[in-house]
């Protein structure tokens, strides 16, 4: 039998409306099964998530490394390198440093220590003296090595004229002085002598001549300007130490004093006083004559402002 054609469009109609429908009402049964099952926390899926959670919170805890508690570095050790211990004895034997001979007022002498001259040194310096005269520069070294004896009756001598702080400026106590090593020379023009331990021979051509040459020679400045504070003595132009001609270039060429160079005050704290370089000479009353000490003995110095070893 021939169904109608109308008839058949609604039939087929109806079928996709039913098959739309069912489609329908499963979706929405998925969404309401999934909102209400899947995605409805459980017991479980809640105690799971918790424990997440926790994990999640604990996680960082774990991961940061402990904070160490902030302990201070203690403090530094001063140092005034230019005081004496008073507490302390003179020591029994002299202090070397990679071999060098170190004479300060942090390391004394030993009383009994009287090596006389240091014959490289004197050698070093005749050859110094004879390069500087070819140069038109007559130098000569007037003060080379001091006993311990010959060092107390100048220091005192000092200490009596310009009482004792001030003459721990410029002249070492016995047992302290660089003289003693018979390493140390103090160097002057011939026919300047009333220039002899100034400052102002360092503005000499003289003087510069020898600052600039000196370490060719084995000598430094032992006490240059601006390092009281680590050589413990003031600026002494006169004043060459020697060490050889290696330490001696290294030193002029970085401009640091023997005690920088062999870093004696490494990991401690070197106090600045508040003192004025300059000299006593400089600023204080002067004499009219001064004893110099030479190689040979003692030497009158001409009529001079205070001409301080
Ligand atoms: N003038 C130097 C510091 C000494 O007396 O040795
Ligand atoms: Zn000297």
């Amino acid at each position: 039998m021939l169904v109608p054609n109308n008839q058949h469009k609604k039939k087929k109609t109806g079928l996709i409306i039913g098959t739309t429908s069912l489609l329908a009402i499963a979706l929405a049964g998925g969404v309401v099964y999934y909102t209400a099952v899947v995605d409805e926390p459980t017991e479980e899926t809640i105690t799971q998530s918790s424990q997440q959670q926790k994990q999640q919170i604990e996680e960082p805890v774990q991961s940061i490394t402990p904070i160490e508690p902030v302990v201070e570095a203690p403090p530094l050790e001063k140092v005034d390198a230019t005081k004496y211990d008073e507490t302390k004895e003179l020591p029994t034997e002299p202090t070397y440093i990679n071999g060098i001979l170190i004479a300060n007022k942090q390391y004394p002498l030993p009383s009994t220590y009287a090596p006389d001259t240091d014959p490289t040194a004197q050698a070093a310096l005749d050859t110094m003296v004879a390069a500087a005269a070819k140069e038109n520069i007559q130098l000569v070294g007037f003060s080379g090595y001091r006993s311990y004896d010959y060092q107390t009756t100048l220091y005192n001598n000092y200490v009596a004229r310009d009482g004792q702080e001030e003459a721990d400026r410029y002249s070492a106590r016995p047992g302290y002085s660089e003289h003693q090593t018979g390493l140390a020379f103090d160097i002057g023009e011939v026919g300047k002598e009333d220039l002899w331990l100034t400052a102002a021979f360092g503005e000499t051509p003289a003087g510069q001549w020898l600052v600039q040459h000196a370490p060719t020679y084995g000598f430094i400045l032992r006490y240059p300007k601006g390092k009281e504070h680590l050589t413990g003595f003031m600026y002494e132009s006169w004043h060459f130490r020697y060490v050889g001609v290696e330490h001696a270039l290294k030193i002029a060429e970085q401009n640091i004093t023997l005690e920088e160079y062999l870093g004696v005050y490494e990991g401690k704290e070197v106090i600045v006083p508040q003192v004025a370089e300059e000299a006593p000479q400089e600023n204080g009353s002067t004499v009219e004559q001064s004893e110099v000490t030479t190689t040979e003995g003692t030497q009158v110095g001409a009529k001079s402002e205070h001409n301080n070893p």
